[in-house]
């Protein structure tokens, strides 16, 4: 008795399918685009560090401190997004039956928005005008839609099931 109401419930489980080729194909490029990612802005925080270790008056100084506070957050940004790609690949590998918005628009949305916030706060960081930052930081709210878009269309995604 209580075996079959047991197998019953298996039965009723929802099992994703084996994940396909365009959904392996895609974590794939996520991982890869997020490993290299990875490096990059971890690299940008080792030098950030070298920058703070030989006191580098144009990073440092007080007089700076909107540069500093810019490539602090693009560096931060950077390997958080870069960890979310990862995550991303993990998700389509391990739920592959997640509907197509999440492939067409939720993919490029989140590696424009990879790209768009830390290269925002860089070279908002790089061109500092009387304490602002430069126009660069204008690419931030821009990744920043791109990113919630990408992350409501996974979530739903997720959820469908
Ligand atoms: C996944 C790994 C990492 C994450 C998520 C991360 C995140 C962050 C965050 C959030 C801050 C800002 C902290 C604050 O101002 O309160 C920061 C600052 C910093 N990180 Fe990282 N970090 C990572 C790895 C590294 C590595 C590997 C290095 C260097 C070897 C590094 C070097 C720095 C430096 C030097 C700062 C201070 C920059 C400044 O204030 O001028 N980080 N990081």
């Amino acid at each position: 008795m209580s075996t079959s109401r047991k197998t019953d419930s298996t039965e009723r489980r929802p099992t994703p399918p084996a994940p396909g080729d365009r959904d392996v194909a895609l974590a794939r490029r996520h991982l890869r685009f997020g490993w290299w990612s990875l490096l990059v802005f971890l690299s940008l925080g080792l030098a950030l560090e070298g920058l703070h270790g030989f006191k580098v008056e144009w990073y440092v100084d007080d007089s700076n401190a909107t540069r500093r506070l810019m490539w602090t957050l693009a560096h931060a940004h950077g390997a958080l997004l870069a960890m979310i790609s990862i995550v991303f690949a993990a998700t389509l590998r391990h739920w592959p039956v997640c509907p197509s918005p999440v492939r067409r628009i939720a993919s490029p949305c989140l590696l424009a928005a990879s790209l768009l916030l830390p290269l925002g706060f860089f070279l908002g960081g790089l061109f500092v005008h009387s304490g602002d930052p430069g126009l660069g930081i204008l690419l931030v709210p821009v990744g920043a839609v791109n990113l919630l878009i990408a992350v409501f269309l996974t979530a739903r995604g997720v959820g469908g099931h």
